[in-house]
């Protein structure tokens, strides 16, 4: 297996060490909890092995809102970047050719696990100009009998756009009728600034839903995610890679998960006003990057990123905005090369950051577009 690192993990902050990035707008979490903050509870626990499907008091708790998965339909894994991980090499084969249909760009591993199972990966581009919606057609004509699943991420890193519910209806219908399954990585599901309260795994078997703590939590070093799915022989297979990887999960880090999921109804509606006041913040800065012509973005309905475009200039120009707002003024965002794209358009994590540290980094932000007026406005 030719495995080799993505960018977005190589330059990713924690890489680089937190202390040296002074405005931090890479992030795609909310801000990191810390252990003592969430009254946990762990001197009696039993530093055993566990259920290898995973805690069933945590399974429940994540069920909370369903009519109708049941426990065995959820499997825990470490981060849903396991859960990705489990699931692609469960369902592909590179000795038949499979295919996939998987959205781009997407946070990697939806996209590089995959390929380096040695599938073909048929891209659904999202594009700015059609407002990042997917297109059910190229969906449609690019299957065919070697497809092996269809990929969907809501919602989406690194645009923040939900999709919406009819689109995930007709994919669904798509997938019963060829008989395959429909993934949606939900990793950023609790941070919907409208939830239409769907829980998807309930509407076929042929759904799998990925998601985690991580990311609205702020917990994503413990690394517990899950993915669930209404298929009894799908999740054996899940199963069977989590055991060659792992066994169970940490006994530890499940604890935790449970004790700060059972705190949901505390925690998050706090958590989602702050993300609401944060947005607030960056649709207003926005507002004023766009009537400058700096930058355009689509505007984004869930999570804590959004994904601006600069205007104008060139990859040297990109490559020198990036840094000048690195060395000058200490600002860190998440650059298309991290999802395979072109420099011109990056992430901006607005969860993470303090509220002044995320002030300043806006500002820094403009401030390094106007030091470069010139060479962006440069025919
Ligand atoms: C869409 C998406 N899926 C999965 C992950 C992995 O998250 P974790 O493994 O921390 O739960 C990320 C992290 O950035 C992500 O953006």
């Amino acid at each position: 297996m030719d495995y080799i690192r993505m960018p977005i993990e190589i330059e990713a902050p924690e890489e680089k060490g937190y202390s040296n990035l002074k405005y931090n707008l890479t992030e795609s979490s909310y801000q990191d909890q810390i252990l003592s903050n969430l009254s946990i509870e762990l001197k009696n626990l039993a530093l055993s092995y566990i259920d290898h499907r995973g805690n069933p008091k945590l399974r429940e708790l994540i069920l909370s809102s369903s009519k109708k998965a049941k426990i065995e339909d959820v499997l825990i894994t470490p981060g849903a970047a396991g859960a990705l991980f489990f699931v692609a090499n469960a369902l592909l084969d590179p000795r038949t050719q499979d295919e996939i249909i998987v959205v781009s760009p997407n946070y990697g591993t939806n996209l590089i696990t995959p390929k380096i199972l040695g599938v073909k990966l048929r891209e659904i581009h999202l594009s700015a100009k059609n407002h990042f919606a997917i297109d059910l057609d190229l969906v449609k004509n690019s299957l065919n009998s070697k497809t092996k699943y269809v990929s969907i991420t809501n919602p989406h890193n690194p645009t923040g756009t939900v999709v919406p519910a009819a689109t995930i209806r007709s994919l669904i219908a798509l997938c019963e009728s060829h008989k395959i399954p429909l993934i949606i990585d939900e990793t950023y599901r609790d941070m919907m600034y409208q939830d239409d309260g769907i829980f998807w795994a309930d509407e076929s078997p042929n759904v799998i839903t990925i998601s985690s703590l991580s990311k609205t939590y702020g917990v994503p070093g413990i690394r517990i995610g899950w993915s669930i799915c209404r298929d009894p022989q799908l999740n054996e297979k899940f199963l069977a890679v989590k055991e060659q990887v792992l066994i169970c999960n940490s006994v530890v880090d499940e604890e935790i998960a449970r004790q700060v999921l059972d705190k949901k109804q505390e925690l998050l509606p706090k958590i989602k006003l702050d993300i609401e006041n944060r947005f607030q913040l960056v649709k207003t800065w926005m507002k004023d990057m766009e009537s400058k012509n700096y930058f355009t973005w689509v505007q984004p309905a869930g999570g804590v990123v959004c994904y601006p475009k600069m205007v104008g200039g060139n990859e040297e120009v990109w490559k020198q905005f990036y840094h000048t707002i690195e060395s000058k003024y200490e600002t860190f965002v998440g650059p298309g090369h991290w999802f395979y794209e072109s420099d011109q358009q990056f992430r901006l994590g607005f969860g993470w950051p303090t509220i002044d540290e995320l002030k300043a980094g806006l500002e820094n932000l403009s401030k390094a577009r106007a030091d470069l007026k010139k060479l962006f406005d440069a025919p």
